[in-house]
């Protein structure tokens, strides 16, 4: 499943991290019927974050049965060598961390060649400015409102002042601003409010199990407004 068109609408994007993993393809059918407009798929590899979590093979299972795009988070260096094993696994985004490797660019224009959409990641102590000379190589920004590793993290409010002075480098370009970890109904609207239009969400979607899924999915899109 390809990417939607470009628009500044929230989209409101449920982390796979957080659901059961000996149930993972249930899971992502609920998190699908349950309103998820596309799915988040964190690859952590135990060097660029301290944890280890799904490969290629994972990516290319639920791609099999996945009716939304698949949003794939590589938390791992280097990230080059991993970009056509998962592109071929069905990512329709890819994003790298711009503190991965030392040729962010050369990662971005791969991931288009590869027919995916590009995403760059910021950690919460990176500036901007790491992004400023390749906004027209991507898609998406994301901006980590959590130290990447772990799901159930508080939201780090310092995020949101970065959150803006990224909306303001974007412009007008057609690049989606993602926020990623601890959100919720109250960090959604804050970060709305600094000009995020993608939310990344984990613990409180999955929270409840199965049968809270909607009506948590339905909070972080009333939240958003
Ligand atoms: C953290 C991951 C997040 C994580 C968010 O390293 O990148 O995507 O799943 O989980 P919550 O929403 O629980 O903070
Ligand atoms: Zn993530």
């Amino acid at each position: 499943m390809s990417l939607p068109p470009f628009s500044r609408a929230p989209r409101i994007v449920p982390s796979i991290l957080s659901a059961d993993f000996a149930r993972l393809g249930e899971d992502l059918a609920a998190v699908e019927a349950a309103g998820a407009d596309w799915v988040h798929v964190d690859v952590m590899d135990g060097h660029f974050v301290p944890n280890l979590t799904f490969g290629p093979d994972t990516v290319a299972a639920l791609h099999r049965t996945a009716r939304t795009a698949l949003d794939v988070h590589l938390m791992i260096a280097p990230a080059d060598p991993f970009l056509e094993p998962f592109a071929e696994a069905g990512a329709a985004l890819l994003t790298v961390h711009a503190e991965a490797g030392p040729h962010l660019d050369r990662s971005l224009q791969r991931i288009r060649a590869l027919g995916a959409r590009a995403g760059v990641a910021l950690n919460p102590a990176t500036p901007p400015a790491a992004v400023e000379y390749v906004l027209d190589a991507v898609d998406l920004v994301l901006v980590m409102t959590v130290n990447p590793g772990f799901g159930g993290q508080k939201f780090l409010p310092a995020m949101l002042p970065k959150l803006r002075a990224v909306r303001e480098m974007i412009g007008d370009r057609p690049v989606w601003l993602q926020v990623d970890g601890g959100i919720g109904p109250d960090t959604v609207r804050l970060c709305r409010e600094a000009g995020a239009d993608s939310f990344v969400a984990g613990s409180a979607v999955f929270k409840d199990g199965p049968a809270g899924y909607a009506a948590n999915i339905a909070a972080l899109r009333a939240a958003a407004g």
